[in-house]
């Protein structure tokens, strides 16, 4: 990202982590070696990016306030904390091409670091002194353990509903996201609709985000996806894709359980793309991408809500 734009995101992004670094600085040597285990574990940092963009494009100063600094290092550690616990649940040794914390430190370990992210991010959301920000993501971080504890309810169901996936990706993936497009809204001073409207804009590419991820189990290679890949049919869970084959093609459910049950994902792949499976939940993605953009129409004249619409759409590049 070269643009102006870019350069001020990845500015303000790289205080973002040593605000969330320094936050998470204890008196116990052996916590901040855990810590560092994290390095590996920052990505694009696409949630605090949110909240940036969002705040940025309600508002005119160029000055990022504390308070902005602070909730997106909030978003952060949540997500941070979700990451670690997911990867021992499951039961994964690479993530973004480096070791998980529960292959180097064990379950015990990885369960502990993630309690402590998550404690430190409502430490340092009370420290904000907004309580509607401490209720928007306590009422997040219930969403994403009931989204875990509905999939884990529905692992090997295989009539698993397309609404209830729809629930689930919302849940788990979402509404983390939603919330920082909000958050970023709220700390700019937005209306009530333009605050709702980040919402569902952030909602919208949540999920096309979750399939995206559960496309890329299926189809990418393991080091292009930095992360082991088939984790899903492993775990027995239904994904988009192979929903929608249901859907319209009763008759693969035989040949559907069998792959399932034998972690057969050569399989798996063969049946959705023959039956054109994976071409409709990509259809999916460009859908939610469109509805995207619509949502947040009103703040396309300036350049960081133009900005939000590029990330948006890079969801519906190729895999
Ligand atoms: C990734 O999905 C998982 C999530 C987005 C949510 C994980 C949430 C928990 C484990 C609940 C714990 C919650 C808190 C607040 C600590 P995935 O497994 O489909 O994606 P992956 O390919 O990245 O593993
Ligand atoms: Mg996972």
């Amino acid at each position: 990202m070269t643009t102006d734009v870019g350069l001020w995101l990845s500015r303000e992004l790289d205080s973002v982590g040593s605000l969330v670094e320094t936050h998470l600085k204890s008196k116990h040597d052996a916590v901040n070696d855990v810590c560092g285990y994290l390095s590996g574990y920052r990505g694009k940092m696409l949630r605090p990016s949110l909240v940036l963009l969002s705040w940025r494009s309600v508002q005119e100063s160029n000055v990022v306030t504390d308070d902005v600094y602070r909730a997106a290092g909030v978003v952060e550690l949540i997500h941070l904390a979700t990451l670690v616990h997911d990867d021992v649940l499951d039961e994964a040794d690479i993530r973004r091409g480096g070791q998980t914390i529960n292959s180097l430190w064990g379950n015990e370990g990885a369960v502990m670091l993630g309690d402590y992210l998550l404690s430190s991010a409502f430490h340092l959301c009370s420290t904000i002194r907004n309580p509607d920000l401490n209720l928007l993501l306590g009422d997040v971080t219930n969403t994403l353990c009931a989204g875990e504890l509905v999939q884990l309810y529905h692992r090997n169901d295989i009539n698993l509903s397309l609404e209830d996936y729809y629930q689930i990706i919302h849940d788990k993936t979402a509404s983390l996201i939603s919330a920082s497009c909000k958050i970023g809204g709220v700390l700019g001073g937005a209306n009530d609709e333009t605050i709702y409207d980040l919402g569902v804009f952030g909602n919208s590419i949540g999920t096309a985000f979750q399939i995206k991820d559960d496309l890329i189990d299926i189809l990418a290679d393991e080091l292009v996806a930095g992360k082991p890949t088939g984790k899903d049919v492993a775990k027995g869970k239904m994904t988009l894709p192979a929903i929608l084959m249901l859907e319209q093609n009763p008759n693969c459910l035989p040949e559907l359980r069998s792959a399932l049950e034998n972690d057969d994902l050569t399989r798996l792949k063969k049946m959705l793309i023959d039956t054109s499976s994976i071409g409709l939940a990509e259809g999916v993605i460009c859908e939610l991408v469109d509805r995207a953009v619509d949502s947040i129409g009103s703040l396309q004249n300036n350049s960081y809500g133009k900005q939000l619409v590029n990330l948006a759409k890079q969801l519906s590049e190729p895999i």
